[in-house]
C-alpha cells in the first residue's frame, strides 16, 4: 500500500448512490483483519450492513438518538454532540455501506471496569483503531471514501440489542464512492507534538 494514501485520506461525509461490490468489501477487512494488536488478540469484529438492513439498523440509531435526547438521556454530560450524531446519521443514510465495529473481549461502557481491565480495554481499543485505519487507508487507495464513526454511542442500548452483540459496540465505518473531495483538514504543527529528549 502506498504512503500516499495516508497523506490522501479525508473524512468523506458525501457519497454517491454507487453500490461497493462485496469483493470490495472483503479486501477493505482483510486491510484490517492484519493490523498489529495488543498479544495478538484480534479483538475485532466487523458487521457489514448495506441496503434494507443497513435502514433498519439505522432506524434503531434514530430512535436511540431520540430517546437520548427527549427521554432517558444515558449521556447526560454529552448532551452538547446530539446535533453532530444526527448529522452523522443523515451521511450514514447516504452511505451504501455502514461496517460496525465490535471489541470483542469489551462490555459496555455502562459497566463498571477496574483498572487492569481498563489497561487491557485501552490495549484492544488502540489494536482496534489500528485496524480500522488499516481498513480506511486502504479504501482511500481504492478511491473509496470513508468516514469513521463514534457517534453510535448515542444509540448504544438499541444498536447493541439490534446487533444481538454483548461485546463493545466500538463505532461504525460509512463506506462508498466520494461525492467531495475535501481539503485537508487542520492538524497541529509538528514542533507542538514532538519533545527531543536526546
Ligand atoms: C474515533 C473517531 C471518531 C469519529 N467520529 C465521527 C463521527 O461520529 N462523525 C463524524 O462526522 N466524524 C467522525 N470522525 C471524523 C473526524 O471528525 C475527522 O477524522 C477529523 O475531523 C479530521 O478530519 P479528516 O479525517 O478529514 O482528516 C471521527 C474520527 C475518529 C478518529
Amino acid at each position: 500500500m502506498s504512503i500516499d494514501a495516508i497523506y490522501n485520506r479525508r473524512s468523506i461525509r458525501k457519497f454517491l448512490k454507487k453500490d461497493v461490490s462485496i469483493d470490495i468489501i472483503q479486501q477493505l477487512i482483510d486491510s484490517g483483519r492484519v493490523a498489529p494488536s495488543a498479544k495478538n488478540r484480534q479483538p475485532w469484529k466487523y458487521i457489514v450492513f448495506g441496503n434494507e438492513h443497513k435502514q433498519e439498523l439505522l432506524q434503531n440509531m434514530e430512535t436511540g438518538i431520540f430517546r437520548e435526547e427527549n427521554n432517558q438521556s444515558l449521556l447526560p454530560n454529552s448532551t452538547s454532540g446530539i446535533s453532530d450524531a444526527k448529522n452523522t446519521l443523515r451521511i450514514m443514510k447516504e452511505a451504501p455501506i455502514i461496517i460496525m465495529v465490535i471489541n470483542t473481549n469489551g462490555k459496555s461502557p455502562f459497566c463498571e471496569i477496574n483498572a487492569d481491565d481498563r489497561i487491557t480495554e485501552i490495549c484492544d481499543t488502540l489494536s482496534i483503531g489500528a485496524s480500522i485505519e488499516n481498513i480506511l487507508l486502504k479504501a482511500t487507495e481504492l478511491e473509496l471514501g470513508t468516514l469513521w464513526i463514534a457517534n453510535t454511542c448515542f444509540a448504544y442500548s438499541e444498536l447493541t440489542n439490534y446487533l444481538n452483540i454483548v461485546n463493545q459496540l466500538v463505532g461504525a465505518i460509512a463506506v462508498g464512492y466520494p461525492d467531495e473531495q475535501p481539503l485537508p483538514r487542520p492538524r497541529k504543527a509538528i514542533e507542538d507534538i514532538i519533545e527531543y529528549r536526546i
